[in-house]
C-alpha cells in the first residue's frame, strides 16, 4: 500500500536529551536518513540546542521548536518568535501540545495566533489537539476535536498542506495506552472530513499525524490506517532504536 500523503514522523524531546546526547542523537539519526528518503524525518529537541541540532542534520532531518512566542518581537521576556527559531534553523514548529495547554494555560485562541504566527514567519505549524480520558468517557471526542480544529482551521485553510495536524489523545500520551488502530483512524477520518468542509484541497493535502504511547512495535498498524499520515513520537523518539523503528515502519508504507 502506498500512503497518498508523504509521511512524516517527528519527534518530541519535550524537556529531554538537552545536553551532547541531544546532539549525538540527532547525528545519528541523520546518519540513518537517506537522500532520496520517502518519509520526512523531524526532530524537536529543547530550544537551547535548535542551533546546534540543525547544524549537525545539515538538512537531512527537519528540525522543529516544541514551542513559539505569537509576537514577532518585543518585551516578551523569555520568549522566541517564529523568526527567530527560522533563524535558528528550524523549519517546523509544534504548537499547542496538550502540556502546553494544560501546564501552561494554552487556550484555542492562543494556538490560533501562534499558528498564524508562524506560518506567516515561513515555519510549518505542527498543531496539536485531542481529548482527554473525561472528555472521551463523557462521549464528547469529537466534540472537543472539532472545537479545537475550527479555532484554528481558518489560519492554515490559504496555505493547504503547509501545517500538520497531530491528533494526541491525552490519555495516550506518556501512558502506554495507545489509541486502538480504529479509534485512531474514527477521529483522524472525522477531522479530514471538518477540513473537507473548508477546502476540498486542505483535507487532501493536511498530514494527520497520531500521537500517544507510538513505538516501534505498534506503529504499522497506525500508519495502515487510511487518514494516519505520520506520527508525532514522545518517549520512543528519545533513542535512535526505537525512533528509527519507527520511521522505518513509515517507509514501509511510504
Ligand atoms: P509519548 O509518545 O511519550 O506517549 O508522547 C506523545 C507526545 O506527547 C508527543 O508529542
Amino acid at each position: 500500500m502506498s500512503k497518498p500523503r508523504r509521511p512524516l514522523i517527528a519527534g518530541n524531546w519535550k524537556l529531554n536529551n538537552g545536553g551532547q546526547d541531544g546532539i549525538d542523537l540527532a547525528r545519528a539519526i541523520a546518519a540513518e536518513v537517506r537522500g532520496n528518503d520517502s518519509v520526512d524525518v523531524v526532530v524537536a529537541p529543547p530550544a537551547s540546542l535548535l542551533h546546534r541540532v540543525s547544524e549537525v542534520v545539515a538538512g537531512k532531518v527537519g528540525v522543529s521548536a516544541q514551542n513559539v512566542h505569537q509576537e514577532a518581537s518585543g518585551a516578551f521576556t523569555g520568549e522566541l518568535s517564529a523568526g527567530m527559531l527560522l533563524f535558528a534553523g528550524c523549519k517546523w514548529v509544534i504548537i499547542g501540545h496538550s502540556e502546553r495547554r494544560q501546564f501552561f494555560a494554552e487556550t484555542d485562541e492562543l494556538v490560533k495566533a501562534k499558528t498564524a504566527a508562524a506560518l506567516k514567519a515561513g515555519l510549518q505549524p505542527i498543531v496539536c489537539i485531542g481529548e482527554t480520558l473525561a472528555e472521551r468517557e463523557a462521549g464528547k471526542t469529537l466534540e472537543v476535536v472539532n472545537r479545537q480544529l475550527d479555532a484554528f482551521s481558518s489560519v492554515i485553510k490559504d496555505k493547504p498542506g503547509v501545517a500538520a495536524i497531530a491528533y494526541e489523545p491525552v490519555w495516550a500520551i506518556g501512558t502506554g495506552k495507545v489509541a486502538t488502530n480504529e479509534q485512531a483512524q474514527e477521529v483522524h477520518a472525522a477531522i479530514r472530513q471538518r477540513l473537507a468542509g473548508i477546502s476540498a484541497e486542505l483535507s487532501r493535502t493536511t498530514r494527520i499525524l497520531y500521537g500517544g504511547s507510538v513505538k516501534a512495535d505498534n506503529a504499522l498498524g497506525l500508519l495502515n490506517q487510511e487518514d494516519i499520515d505520520g506520527a508525532l513520537v514522545g518517549g520512543a523518539s528519545l533513542k535512535l532504536d526505537s525512533f528509527m523503528g519507527i520511521v522505518n515502519a513509515a517507509r514501509q508504507v511510504a
